[in-house]
């Protein structure tokens, strides 16, 4: 690929590029990193600017963003509550924003809006997390998987993704495995709420009842992923790389033969402690923890998780649903983790925080690339 050949381009969802172009995105982020580790000055943006809209909360996404502009010499305003979206309207904001800015990073729910958003925009936007995808993270840990094996050394090694899908991540995942060339399997429960509600106790389906009335839809409840989403990755799989399989199972026992298992916060912190007990009978036997790795029968499986990671008790959301669990056992359960054991979670340590930390890495070289990477300064 020729360098500049992303300027101008919205960097939206992976589908919308060819795996060449995403690699050339890995190679020019191992680039990068590897200034920054020699100290190289990075500054080929000055002059420039750069608006975060961030309609979510987030730590490594927007900190990625801002280092990375601040490393690349623009400016940074970070707009979490604005006109944007209830007292103007989007095509009114954008020709704001078009004018003082040069780059967008984007985190919202909505990927109809974010795209609604680059119709409207005359610079480019960047993903930072919609309910449709999370580009970005994929591209940090894929970058990270390049260091563990070397460059694409990934390729035809299997994927594990395990425990709650959420909307995006599982959807994510597939989309790059697809993409890069790894096995996917997705290990998710179907188990319906009436199921797990009549699971817990008398007293806490009483209480369960009271605050989510019997009937009353759950959002994000179902763990399988949508069928339109599991054809859009059959078919990139056909198109990109027909070698590689593509599962989605309920059997916890498929996690043999995994390379890298991969999950996600639970996120049942809400609302009142009472709601969340649904979702973790639903999804405790999908705990990543040693017995779960050693299922692998991998000695070499890695965990990788994108955080934030409850991995014990001691943030205090997750402190405030131990303390309010009235199962003892449960509650041993839960002291050493949720979706993940701190076990497992220190074991790979060091992956995780590499991921992380690459965060940075692919994030400003998206930037760099939209900007057009054929400036050196
Ligand atoms: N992984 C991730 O997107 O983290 P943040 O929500 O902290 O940005």
């Amino acid at each position: 690929m020729e360098k500049g050949a992303f300027k101008g381009k919205h960097f939206l969802a992976l589908e919308d590029f060819t795996p060449e172009e995403l690699r050339y995105l890995l190679d020019l982020a191992l680039k990068l990193k590897a200034e920054k580790k020699q100290r190289v000055d990075q500054r080929r943006n000055i002059g420039q600017n750069m608006l975060m809209l961030f309609e979510m909360e987030s730590t490594r996404t927007r900190c990625s963003f801002e280092t990375s502009a601040q490393d690349l010499g623009m400016g940074t305003t970070y707009l979490s509550n604005s006109h944007f979206g209830t007292k103007e309207t989007i095509k009114d904001s954008m020709r704001v924003f078009s004018a003082m800015y040069d780059v967008i990073a984007y985190r919202g729910m909505d990927h109809a809006q974010l795209q609604e958003m680059a119709r409207e925009s005359t610079i480019p936007i960047i993903n930072g997390y919609t309910m449709h995808e999370h580009p970005t993270q994929m591209l940090a840990d894929f970058m990270t998987l390049d260091e563990v094996y070397g460059r694409e050394g990934y390729k035809g090694k299997t994927f594990v993704y395990i425990g709650r899908g959420g909307a995006c991540c599982a959807f994510s995942y597939a989309v790059a495995c697809a993409m890069f060339g790894m096995n996917f399997k997705f290990i998710t429960s179907y188990m319906t709420l009436d199921e797990a509600v009549s699971r817990l106790s008398p007293e806490e389906q009483k209480l369960f009842y009271q605050e989510v009335p019997k009937g009353t839809p759950v959002a994000g409840w179902s763990g399988a992923m949508p069928d339109d989403q599991k054809k859009f990755i059959r078919e990139l799989y056909a198109k990109y790389n027909p070698q590689c399989t593509f599962t989605e199972t309920e059997d916890v026992n498929e996690v043999k033969g995994a390379d890298v298992v991969s999950t996600e916060n639970w996120g049942f912190f809400t609302n009142k402690a009472i709601t969340w007990l649904p979702g973790i009978v639903k999804y405790k036997k999908y705990q990543v923890n040693r017995e779960l790795m050693a299922k692998t029968e991998n000695p070499n499986a890695i965990f990788l998780h994108m955080l934030p990671a409850t991995h014990n008790a001691d943030h205090s959301a997750a402190r405030k649903l131990v303390d309010s669990v009235d199962d003892p056992e449960l509650k041993k359960f839960l002291e050493k983790g949720f979706e993940v054991t701190d076990e497992v979670f220190e074991d790979n340590a060091a992956y995780i925080f590499r991921e992380a930390e690459n965060r940075q890495h692919t994030i400003k070289a998206v930037t760099y690339a939209v900007l057009g990477d054929d400036v050196e300064g």
